[in-house]
């Protein structure tokens, strides 16, 4: 039987004049896992925030246990037992996973070796599925997703009852997801409450009890999952029809445009071969420590330390600096938006011309017309509102700071080659059919884009051609029509035909 635990009841949350969320009710109850879905900027994380009391709601109340409680600040949405794992996590690497699990923890601070407190957290981790015998390994060894298996347990020690995970598998491979997953289900059948966002639709299928679909901050439809299929969900979250995600493929290649010849990066990569024509799309595809991310890098003129013979056009470029590699005509979209890619103190409209800044220009001073123009095309090309061009970038939703970073590299003066890590990581699936006929586009203009994605979705929809990679080493090579699923998948991972 479902028991109630919380009741989110007629919150409404405005920034400005934007309501983030309006009027949302919700009810969440014990052993049950309730997906979160909607576009970039639908007010899916703001919800994760009002719950974890780093925002305050403008009107409505949060019920626990048919209690009306406010949620002042992170420590009482502790006392009330929700938790968040969010992709930043707040783990100290070099301590022990025994000690990162107590670690802050007021009731116990140095006597956490005691058996009580050790027996409490090996409890954690086995119910998670993780092997007690990681508890004295420093966290800095682990796996991303045991990281973020270790961030549970340490919330389940604090008696974690609801369970916040914001896009959790963005950054996981299939593996780790597979182990997520499982952690996830004994969650659940321990009575705990899950709260999973995310933009991979087939994985709420495969999670969820139940799906919320927010739009522009409104509740639009609550449901079993049961009781909905994956095109009335994406209708649902856009608000109008999708029929096709990936745009069709093509097979009319130019010349070979970019040629890598035994590309190294010493200890990471070993001897990487292959070719791309004017035209074509290739993914990458590799699990994290593959060396496809680090092929792609290095690529960019992003890893000194890489060698080899790159050609562009038949030309022998070096591999350098990613400026000196912009002049070659190759143009790199990093998945690391905060470290690489937009400044988040300007705003909308400074971000999307910054790299054309000399076409705005009239008598040597910026002139905001052309800017406000051009700036407007580029928000347009790639779903971004264009109403609210003088937003500052950090304002925006995760998503949206993606499209930034496409917005303003997809149309520069001379790019030839488009490199791409992680292209649409966070960005709504809406935005995506947009972002991926905009790269065809671009293709069909005689360019070229190589992309690498541990989104294997996206892999096989995008891409002409597929190369995987395992340890630092080319596995296989699949064109348009060998393209599938499974063998990919069993190349990255390195398992026996017989074993899938
Ligand atoms: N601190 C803030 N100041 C101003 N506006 C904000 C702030 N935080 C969020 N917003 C706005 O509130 C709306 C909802 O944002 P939110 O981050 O909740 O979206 P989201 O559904 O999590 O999107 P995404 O899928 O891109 O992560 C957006 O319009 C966003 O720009
Ligand atoms: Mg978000």
């Amino acid at each position: 039987m479902l028991v109630p635990f919380v009741f989110i009841d007629k919150i409404s949350k405005k920034f400005g004049n934007v309501y983030a969320l309006k009027n949302i009710s919700l009810s969440i109850n014990c052993s049950e896992v309730i997906g979160i879905c909607g576009e970039n900027g639908a007010g899916k994380s703001t919800l994760v925030k009002l719950l974890t009391g780093l925002h305050q709601p403008d009107e409505g109340c949060i019920h626990f246990d048919n209690q009306i409680k406010s949620i002042k600040g992170p420590a009482e949405a502790q006392r009330l037992g929700i938790a968040l794992v969010s992709q930043e996590l707040s783990l100290a690497p070099d301590l022990s996973v025994l000690d990162n699990i107590w670690l802050g923890n007021q009731q116990i601070p140095f006597f956490h070796k005691k058996s009580k407190f050790l027996n409490k957290a090996i409890e954690s981790l086995e119910l998670l599925g993780l092997d007690a015998s990681v508890i004295n390994r420093p966290v800095g060894l682990l796996s991303l997703a045991e990281k973020q298996l270790v961030e549970i347990a340490r919330n389940l020690c604090r008696d974690a009852r609801l369970i916040l995970m914001d896009e959790p598998t963005a950054t996981l491979s299939d593996r780790e997801i597979e182990l997520l997953f499982k952690a996830i289900k004994r969650l659940k059948a321990d009575g705990k409450s899950i709260l999973y966002i995310s933009h991979r639709i087939t994985e709420l299928f495969s999670i969820c009890d139940r799906v919320s679909i927010l739009r522009n901050g409104e509740l639009i439809k609550n449901t079993n999952i049961n009781e909905i299929n994956k095109t009335s969900l994406i209708e649902l979250m856009i608000g109008r029809e999708l029929n096709e995600i990936y745009p069709l493929k093509t097979k009319c290649f130019g010349q070979e445009l970019l040629k890598v010849n035994g590309l190294n990066l010493p200890g990471i990569v070993q001897d990487v071969n292959f070719s791309l024509k004017k035209g074509q799309i290739i993914g990458i595809s590799g699990q994290i420590g593959s060396g496809a991310s680090e092929v792609i890098r290095s690529l960019a003129g992003l890893n000194p330390l890489a060698s080899g013979d790159i050609y562009i056009e038949g030309d022998l470029i070096k591999l350098s600096s990613r400026d000196k590699m912009l002049k070659k005509g190759i143009s790199f979209i990093s998945e690391d938006r905060a470290a690489e890619g937009i400044f988040l103190k300007k705003d909308i409209r400074e971000n999307l011309v910054v790299s054309r800044f000399s076409e705005v220009m009239s008598f040597g001073l910026l002139n905001w017309v052309k800017l406000n123009i051009k700036a407007k095309i580029f928000a347009i090309s790639v779903g971004l509102d264009h109403t609210r061009l003088k937003d500052e970038a950090q304002n925006l939703s995760g998503g949206n700071q993606q499209k930034i970073a496409f917005g303003r590299n997809i149309d520069s003066l001379n790019i030839k080659l488009l490199i791409m890590n992680e292209p649409t990581r966070g960005v709504d699936i809406g935005a995506r059919a947009e972002i991926y006929l905009i790269l065809r586009q671009f293709c069909e203009k005689g360019f070229g884009i190589l992309f690498h994605s541990t989104d294997l979705e996206e892999i096989t929809g995008l891409s002409d051609q597929v190369i995987t990679m395992y340890r630092g080493e080319i596995k296989n090579f699949y064109d348009q029509n060998e393209i599938n699923f499974h063998d990919i998948l069993k190349d990255i991972t390195n398992v026996l035909p017989d074993a899938m």
